[in-house]
């Protein structure tokens, strides 16, 4: 039986670090307060001409240098992003023709807010599965600053901008790769974080500028909880599917929101904290790129080795949620 591995993993966080103190000359706020309330101490700020596409860009040519690929190899090109270039055409469109992937490969987004990455993994494993796509570049890139109201201290505090992507490929070795996807959605949650305007509903006008509905709108409490909730039930989901016990995954990475978070799945799962990757004190959450970023960190530190069970876990607006799991 064939399997699908991730070839190639590669990141970028752009230059400018924001710190909490900075944040504090800005709102009402306190290093204290946001370290103590979401584990944040500082989060990276894209420069005002670098766009989604700019970000992706560098990871992906990361991800391809770590894969050995060049670009005229990729066929499919899933990016997941909340903040994309353009409402249209789509930023995979965009980071095709700067990447050099050929016209001929299939390019397009995927909006699922936080969950991006595990989606556009599970899109990516099952087109390679069918033999119809041969190497597939999956990106997460957000520039969530372009979409935060700088003078709201609930939301602001807590995001950053980044991007994380990975080369998928088949393989003819069983038993490595992704062992299991799977994904959910309740959009009965849908206003739990949301941007009203700029969309069909509320197009864009002097009025929804002046009312900052284009910035994102956020329920932090109710999100907290239905976001332990559901990381809980997919994470014991998978393991239970394929066999094995929550004892056997030697690391989780999931979506880096609020360090509180992943101590009460921690603790839900009976797992200690260090088998869990964390490093939202220095990114904040970068939604669809927290994933592959903490990958990529992860990857490099040593703590993946091959024969390894690696389970991503991960919940955003939506609500999505979903998990993968890894062999190395
Ligand atoms: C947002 C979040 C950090 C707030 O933490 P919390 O412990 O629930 O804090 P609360 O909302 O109860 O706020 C407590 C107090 O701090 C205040 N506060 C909120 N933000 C603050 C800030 N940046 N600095 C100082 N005080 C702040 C509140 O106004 C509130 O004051 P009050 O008690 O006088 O009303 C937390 O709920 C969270 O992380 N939720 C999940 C959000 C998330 O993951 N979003 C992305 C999904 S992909």
């Amino acid at each position: 039986m064939a399997s699908v591995i991730i070839a190639g993993v590669g990141a970028y966080a752009p230059e400018r670090i924001l710190t909490n103190d900075d944040l504090a000359k800005m709102v009402d706020t306190s290093d204290e307060w946001i370290r103590t309330r979401s584990g944040i101490r500082e989060r990276h700020i894209a420069a005002p001409d670098q766009a989604c596409s700019d970000l992706a860009l560098i990871a992906a040519q990361r991800a391809l240098a770590d894969a050995k690929v060049s670009a005229s190899e990729v066929d499919l090109l899933i990016i997941a992003t909340a903040t994309p270039d353009y409402p249209l055409p789509s930023t995979a469109c965009v980071v095709q023709h700067k990447l050099g992937v050929p016209p001929h490969a299939t390019a397009f987004d995927i909006a699922a807010a936080c969950s991006g990455f595990v989606y556009a993994l599970e899109i990516a494993y099952g087109q390679l599965l069918t033999g119809r796509y041969k190497c597939a570049l999956i990106i997460g890139s957000e520039k969530l600053s372009s979409i935060t109201d700088w003078s709201d201290r609930t939301t602001c505090v807590l995001f950053g901008d980044g991007a994380g992507a990975a080369v998928l490929k088949k393989s003819d070795q069983d038993g490595i790769g992704i062992i299991g996807s799977d994904l959910g959605a309740d959009g009965e949650l849908a206003e739990y974080l949301y941007t009203p305007a700029g969309g069909s509903r509320c197009p864009a006008s002097p009025k929804t500028v002046e009312e900052k509905g284009h910035f994102l709108r956020m329920k932090g409490k109710e999100i907290f909880k239905n976001a332990v909730r559901v990381m809980e039930t997919v994470a014991r989901e998978m393991v239970e599917q394929h066999h094995l016990s929550l004892d056997q995954i030697n690391l989780v990475i999931p979506h880096q929101a609020n360090v509180r978070i992943v101590e009460a799945l921690a603790g839900n799962l009976g797992l200690p904290m260090d088998r869990f990757y964390v490093n939202i004190d220095r990114y904040g959450n970068t939604s669809s790129a927290s994933i592959p970023l903490a990958l990529d960190e992860a990857r490099k530190a040593g703590k993946i080795k091959p024969g390894d069970y690696t389970l991503l876990v991960a919940f955003g607006a939506g609500f999505t949620y979903g998990s993968t799991l890894i062999r190395w």
